[in-house]
């Protein structure tokens, strides 16, 4: 499964991206409304701080608007993909952006339905968003369980991208489902790491291997 980062935060995505692992990240308005400065300066930066697809949600509502803004974001890097609700004009823009070799990230859904059309019309991800079906009472990772399994059954090329992902067992769940793509906050990613006894069995390896330097030592002076 390809791991991307939900963060617009530079800070944040040099960090994780360091570790070698980071495939891509994904951006909406709200993200980029929390960072400081020119969202596309912000968005050409990531772009050249990780070199996968990086997600640039448009904010019209009407698919003349949201074609004009992602042929936008599209013309800034080819790392773009442009992210569309999936609202009825969403579908319509998704069809015109495809069709023009555009990747789009349908962004927002919650059921199967949506999924099938968004590939339909010619989506490269879907984005279901499990934690907040989970906020719902709506077990969230069913719907990639059943998106995985409907794109697998008429092998469509759109890859399942499971979104909204709050702690390291939704990206474990989302591996086992299928997920092509789980994207998340970096606090999650770097959960994913992260092992109390990993840590203590490397302060035993280290301390044991200090204790026989300092006998080898101590047996050369001796001797
Ligand atoms: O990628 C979607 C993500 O930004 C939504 O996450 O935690 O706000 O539901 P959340």
């Amino acid at each position: 499964m390809k791991i991307f980062l939900d963060t617009a935060s530079l800070k944040e995505i040099r960090e994780a991206a360091a570790l070698g692992v980071v495939d891509g990240i994904t951006t909406n308005p709200s993200l980029l409304a929390k960072e400081a400065g020119d969202p596309e300066q912000i968005l050409l930066e990531i772009c050249r701080t990780v070199d996968g697809p990086i997600s640039a949600e448009v904010v019209a509502t009407d698919a003349e608007g949201m074609v004009r803004e992602g042929r936008h974001w599209a013309s800034l890097h080819e790392n773009i993909v442009v992210k569309c609700p999936c609202i009825p004009e969403g579908l319509k823009a998704t069809k015109v952006l495809a069709g023009e070799g555009h990747r789009v990230n349908m962004t927002l859904i919650f059921s199967p339905t949506q999924a099938l059309l968004a590939a339909k019309a010619g989506a490269s991800f879907v984005s279901p968003f499990v934690g907040r079906l989970d906020d719902i009472s709506t077990p969230g990772m069913e719907l990639v369980h059943d998106i995985v399994q409907i794109f697998d059954n008429y092998s469509l090329g759109c890859e399942v991208l499971a979104a909204s992902l709050r702690h390291p067992m939704h990206v474990v769940e989302a591996a086992k489902a299928g997920a092509h793509v789980g994207t998340m906050p970096v606090g999650v990613f770097h959960g994913l790491l992260k092992h109390p006894l990993t840590d203590i069995g490397l302060r035993r390896f280290l301390d044991d291997w200090e204790k026989a330097k300092k006998e080898l030592a101590a047996k050369a002076v001796e001797g």
